[in-house]
């Protein structure tokens, strides 16, 4: 299997029916109407920016080295994004609408038959969608397929008007106006364009220089591709979604927010059909890539982020953010935990109130409580640290019990040191462990030591000021207090 073959995706298989296919994705424009000054493309929803959930979906179709993202508006930034998922980048150095943009990928597509466009603000469009508008549009011998819906609200879009014959509307198309251009009953038109297209690439760049700016945009269309192809007597086709919601667009802050919160209900909608119990999941947030095994139990409240992945049987309780961490079964998350690129290994409880930062791993069995804080730090097997702790660098083995309110101190103001707990270590409460610094295994350190030098394995370490008892004296201060008030 080539390298192509295998970057075709999750489902690793790159149909055959469209190898002759390459995608190209829209994402040059500016999307001047969400007032940013990040290009569109890049504004995530559910943990993904538009353009990752769009090329996602068309390298389940082919492979990424078939895929052309038309790049423009901050270029650099939305090729540095994409760079690892190895598609490929055309620019359009100044944005003079859709046309111009296809215009582009005249040279790249050379040698493909068939073009399949793609807008790098529709980011719900499924794979399978795709596939159909490819295999409609091959079994038709279309030179251009339009995928369009029927929203309640077609305000936005531009409508697509089907030729009629004895007064019923054909798959053929007879022309695409934008909003803007719309007059009189036209706008009564609820058939919008989607902003995907397939089109055959030697009529399409047969005739693309046809296209003109005359319209008040002052830019080049690809919608008037329609109009351009039927009159050289070429077929342009529609061929309606079976759902409108996945051909929405984000052009606005709302709706990025309404599309984000889609996607986000479908995410939980799946994850409950694959076994998971979700409570009132209306009010977990839960990123597009998160994945949970069966019997896990989410409560309200939550947000998982990024990649992160939780095996099965677990309880995460409420208010917990858990952010690209790796989760194994069983495990109790009490409420209020925030975890970031950490990894808690089977039968861990956390919480409430747990800090797992970057380069945490909590063992099997082990117990990190509240108000503990922990930093590139292992915690080995059915260890503990239950509450008020600082452990940052440090490798602990298991078995052991780290006590309330002990701390590594394992930065001097310039660099970063290592603390080392063996296997069955006791360290009571109140210490403070100076790195670098080792605890042998099975030692044993006082409470409130300050703990400066290694401690050999099954030693009692104690680093306080001894304590001394003044008998008498507070008596004798209360008697002076007394004698002084009377005269
Ligand atoms: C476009 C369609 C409209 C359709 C809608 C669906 C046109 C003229 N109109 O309108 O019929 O209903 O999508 O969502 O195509 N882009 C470039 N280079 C440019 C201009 C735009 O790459 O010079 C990219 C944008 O980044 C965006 C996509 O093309 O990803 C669509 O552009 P946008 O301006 O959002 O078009 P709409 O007004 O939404
Ligand atoms: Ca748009």
């Amino acid at each position: 299997m080539t390298k192509q073959n295998l970057n075709a995706g999750s489902s690793g298989k790159a149909k055959p029916t469209t190898a002759t296919f390459a995608i190209a994705v829209l994402a040059a424009g500016k999307g001047t109407r969400l007032k940013s000054r990040h290009p569109k493309v890049l504004h995530p929803i559910a943990g993904k920016t538009l353009l990752a959930h769009v090329v996602a979906a068309a390298s389940r179709i082919v492979p990424p080295a078939h895929i052309f993202a038309i790049i423009g508006h901050e270029g650099d930034r939305v090729r540095e994004a994409l760079q690892s998922t190895g598609i490929r980048f055309v620019e359009q150095v100044e944005q003079r609408g859709t046309g111009h943009a296809v215009k582009q990928t005249r040279d790249a597509l050379h040698g493909y038959e068939h073009v399949l466009v793609l807008s790098g603000d529709v980011p719900l469009i499924r794979p399978e969608t795709i596939e159909r508008v490819c295999d409609f549009h091959i079994a038709n011998g279309a030179a251009m397929t339009i995928l369009t819906a029927t929203p309640d609200d077609p305000t936005g879009y531009g409508r697509v008007f089907r030729k009629y014959v004895d007064l019923h509307p054909t798959d053929e198309v007879d022309r695409i106006i934008e909003q803007k251009s719309l007059s009189g009953s036209e706008g009564e038109q609820r058939e919008i364009n989607s902003g995907i297209y397939a089109f055959a690439v030697e009529p399409l760049f047969a005739h693309i220089d046809k296209l003109t700016t005359d319209n008040s945009a002052r830019e080049y269309y690809l919608t008037d591709m329609a109009a351009v192809l039927r009159q050289a007597k070429e077929k342009v086709l529609a061929l309606r979604a079976n759902d409108s919601n996945e051909v929405l667009g984000v052009n606005t802050r709302l709706e990025l927010a309404e599309l984000d919160a889609k996607l986000r209900a479908k995410k939980t909608r799946e994850l409950m059909e694959a076994g998971t119990t979700i409570f009132r999941p209306e009010t977990c947030d839960i990123d597009a890539d998160v994945e949970i095994s069966a019997d896990t139990v989410i409560e309200p409240f939550v947000q998982l982020i990024g990649r992160t992945k939780i095996g099965s049987d677990c309880r995460i309780r409420s208010y917990s953010v858990i952010t690209n961490c790796e989760i194994g079964n069983n495990v109790l998350v009490r409420p209020g935990c925030i975890m970031e690129d950490a990894v808690v290994r089977d039968g861990a409880e956390l919480g409430p109130y747990s800090h797992l930062r970057p380069g945490s791993e909590i063992g099997e069995g082990a117990h990190v409580g509240n108000f503990v804080e922990t930093k590139k730090t292992k915690l080995g097997k059915r260890s503990k640290a239950n509450h008020l702790t600082y452990l940052g660098d440090a490798v602990i083995g298991e078995g052991v019990n780290i006590g309330a309110g002990t701390i590594t101190c394992n930065y001097d103001g310039i660099s970063k040191y290592k603390t080392v707990i063996e296997d069955g270590v006791f360290v009571g409460s109140d210490t403070t462990l100076v790195a670098p610094v080792a605890l042998g295994k099975g030692s044993y350190v006082g409470a409130a030591s300050c703990i400066t030098e290694d401690v050999p394995p099954d030693a009692l370490a104690v680093a306080r000021g001894r304590q001394v008892n003044k008998a008498n004296w507070a008596a004798e201060k209360r008697q002076e207090r007394v004698a002084a008030k009377k005269s």
